[in-house]
């Protein structure tokens, strides 16, 4: 709804020049320590998840960590960990990808989604599309069917939905807020 939309964007706080001068980094600090905006946000989510029949959610670490974790207690799923390469002990699958400067690499461990599974990919910022694109890959590859990806806020004019679009085979990309 437009009043939840409202709720949220107002605890969003801009910080101009960070990470580096010219960016306006969007800060969802002041939500997350707000229990009513959280728990819309949580709501809404968890909603997505069981619109689109999840039957795991994915969090990309670390900001997608706060988010899908209740999430998926919310929605009765499964919470699954993509990690930065390195974290996770067990047999993984890694996928690199492109950054600003230079490239990434996040894992999931292999085991723990499989064909039986839909996911849900849950983060807090759709910017390139670079990192959800990756976890994508790695769901796929895991075996598992892509339920969606699902978003606190999309900033539109990085063009991430467009770049995501092929990775997406008809999937949802669901975004409570487009900046
Ligand atoms: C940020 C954000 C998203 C990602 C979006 O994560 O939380 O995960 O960038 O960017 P993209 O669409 O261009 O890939 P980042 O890895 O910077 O930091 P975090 O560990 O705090 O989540
Ligand atoms: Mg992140």
């Amino acid at each position: 709804t437009v009043e939840m939309r409202e709720l949220l964007l107002s605890r969003i706080r801009d910080v101009a020049d960070y990470p580096k001068p010219g960016v306006l980094f969007k800060d969802i600090t002041p939500l997350l320590a707000d229990p009513a905006a959280f728990t819309v946000l949580t709501d809404a989510l968890a909603e997505l998840c069981v619109t689109h029949g999840a039957t795991k959610v994915v969090g990309l670490e670390a900001r997608g960590f706060i988010l899908a974790a209740p999430v998926a207690v919310r929605a009765g799923v499964g919470f699954i960990p993509v990690r930065k390469a390195g974290k996770l002990p067990g047999a993984t699958l890694s996928q690199a990808y492109e950054l600003e400067y230079g490239t990434a690499e996040i894992e999931i461990h292999a085991e723990d989604i499989g064909a039986d599974d839909r996911v849900m990919v849950i983060d807090d910022v759709l910017a390139t599309g670079g990192t959800a694109e990756a976890s994508l890959e790695l769901i796929r590859r895991a075996g598992a069917e892509v339920a969606g990806v699902a978003i606190l806020m999309e900033l539109g004019f990085l063009g991430g939905r467009t770049r995501l679009e092929p990775s997406l085979r008809g999937a949802p990309l669901e975004a409570l807020i487009t900046l």
